[in-house]
Parts: C-alpha cells; structure tokens; sequence
C-alpha cells in the first residue's frame, strides 16, 4: 500500500512541483486555500485553508496522512510587514492546525527559508545563528521552533530564492526576468543581495530521496554557486539570449522595500550533500534545462 502524503500550498510554484514528482510513489491529497481551477499531473487540488482548523481537522482526520508536507505560507514579504497577523496566521498557526489534527505517528516536512537568516554573513550551514529581519522571517523561524517543540517526527529543509521552470508563476525571479527581456523591459536589478538559488524541481527530487528515507533533522539546500541577483539575471539572459543591456544595476537601499532583506546569504548545501548524496547543480546547468524544456514545449 502506498503512504499517504497531504500537501499544503499545492497551487504555489513548488506545491505544482511536488504533485508531479511524488505522484507515482506515494498516494497524494494536494490541497491550497485557493485550488487551481485545473488538476496537476492527472490530480485535482482540494480547498483547505490551513488556518481555518475545522477544515483542517476534517481534511486532516479524513484522509489520515502518513506525511504532511507543509509547502504553503504567506510569502509576501513585504506584505508581511503591513499585515503581521495574516502572515503568522498562515506561517504559524496553520502549522499548528496541522500539527494540532493530525496523528502523533505523522511525519513532517517543515518548508523553511533562508529569511530565517540577518543576511550579514552567509552563505549559512546548519549551525549558524538564526537572527531573522523581516516579520516574515521570523514568522518562518516561530513556525521552526513549534516544528521541533511538536511530538512529531520532521524534517525542516531551509532553501532559498525558488524558481520554477513555468514563466507563469509571478512569484519566480526567473519568470520576471525572462518575461520582462522577452518584452524588451528595463529591469533594475539589485547587486549587493546574494544566495544560491534553488531551482524547485531539483528541489522537489530532493524532498522525495528524503520522504522516501524517512530523514529527520535540518538541512539547506541551495544550488553549487553563489550570485548577485544581478548576476543572475544576467545569466538567465545569457543562457536565453536575451538583451544584457536592459539589466540595470540597482542597490537594495535604491528600492526601498517595506521590508529588510538578507544581502549576503545562500545555503551551504554541504551537510545534505554529505550525509545523503544530494547533488547540487550549478545555476547555468539549471538555467539550461529550462531551455531545454521549453523548446519542447
Ligand atoms: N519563493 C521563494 O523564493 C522561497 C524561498 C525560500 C523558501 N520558500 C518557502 O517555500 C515554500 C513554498 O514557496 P513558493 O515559492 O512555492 O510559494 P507560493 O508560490 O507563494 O506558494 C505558497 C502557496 O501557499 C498558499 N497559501 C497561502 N495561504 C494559505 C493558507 N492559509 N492555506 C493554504 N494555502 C495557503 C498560497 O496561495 P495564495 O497564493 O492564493 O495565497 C500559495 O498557493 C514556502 O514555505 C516558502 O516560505 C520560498
């Protein structure tokens, strides 16, 4: 009999992702507050809104996950300054409710953030001090410690700046980038915030060596180089052949975000490489099979 996975968030750019790559091991339940209208690899989503406890606790106790992956959250960061309550309510609380109604023999896996870092001194392993700058981040690291404090067995994985492959998930850096050249639009684009971006299908066969090994604890995955979001958009162009030229570089204090964002971080994916042979991709390696993926499109 196939294990049970319920996911949360499923209509975000790595739910979708997780749908197609967990499909034909596991038997899923993808639910998002709002579903898409269209089922993902052969699946519809479900309505469930973490933060609404008697539908969790109805979904939940229906379905009797054997795994919850908790891939929903409040990810405007910005947003998150100006309505604190939403964010936690999403970020926290509904991890409570899934905590709350599900079975103590319930595995988690927590999907974290790098936001939980200052950003003053990355890239950041495992055993770094967490001091998050943003009410976002520290919604995202409340939400890790009720995780640990639960009585249930997790895993928090912690990645940083996700992109898809599609150009029609807004919230991807890459898809900006690409739609915004495409269309022959400036950008301004920041040169002093780095990381080492995740590409989500990567990603996504990530979370499933470690769903299917049962693997506990915190790891960080990122991918093999470390980059200004300057230089990434660069490299996006590069790798499409779009016009550099429109890439205009910006500084973070030049864009007066509501909120404070880590300029130096990345994932030091060390540890996961390590101790359960994940490999790590270079950003152009990504960037390629996005190409390639869309020319067979
Ligand atoms: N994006 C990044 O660069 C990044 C970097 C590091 C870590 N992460 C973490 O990675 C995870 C996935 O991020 P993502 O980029 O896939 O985000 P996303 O595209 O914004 O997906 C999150 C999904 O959660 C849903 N959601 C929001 N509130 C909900 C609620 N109350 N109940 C159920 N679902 C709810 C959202 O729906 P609506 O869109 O309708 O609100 C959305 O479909 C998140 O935990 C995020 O914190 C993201």
């Amino acid at each position: 009999m196939l294990r049970k996975i319920l996911i949360t968030g499923s209509s975000g750019q790595l739910g979708k992702s997780l749908i197609s790559e967990l499909g034909s091991d596991f038997e899923l339940l993808p639910t998002d507050s709002h579903p898409l209208p269209i089922t993902v690899s052969g699946l519809p989503i479900i309505e469930m809104d973490i933060t609404n406890f008697d539908q969790v606790k109805q979904i939940v106790t229906t379905f009797a996950p054997d795994i919850i992956i908790n891939s929903a959250a409040y990810t405007n960061v910005d947003g998150s300054e100006i309505d604190k309550n939403a964010a936690r309510n999403v970020n926290v609380e509904g991890l409570e409710n899934l905590i709350k109604t599900s079975s103590t023999n319930a595995y988690f896996v927590q999907i974290s953030t790098d936001y939980v870092f200052d950003g003053e001194n990355g890239p950041y392993d495992e055993n770094a001090p967490t001091f998050p700058i943003s009410y976002y981040g520290k919604t995202k690291l409340e939400a890790e410690n009720v995780m640990r404090g639960s009585r249930r067995r997790n895993l928090i994985l912690r990645p940083n700046v996700l992109y898809s492959s599609s150009i029609d998930d807004t919230a991807s850096f890459f898809s900006w980038v690409f739609t915004q050249l495409s269309d022959k639009q400036e950008i301004n684009v920041v040169t002093d915030q780095t990381s080492n971006p995740t590409w989500i299908p990567k990603f996504a066969e990530t979370i499933h060596h470690c769903v299917a090994n049962d693997v506990e604890g915190i790891y960080h995955y990122g991918s093999e180089n470390y980059l200004s979001r300057f230089d990434f958009a660069i490299q996006i162009a590069e790798v499409f052949g779009l016009d550099i030229s429109l890439i205009k570089p910006i500084t973070t204090n030049e864009l007066n975000q509501t909120a404070h964002r880590p300029k130096h971080s990345g994932m030091n994916p060390g540890k996961i490489q390590k101790e359960l042979c994940i490999s790590i991709y270079s950003t152009e390696f990504c960037l390629t099979e996005i190409k390639k993926i869309m020319e067979q499109k």
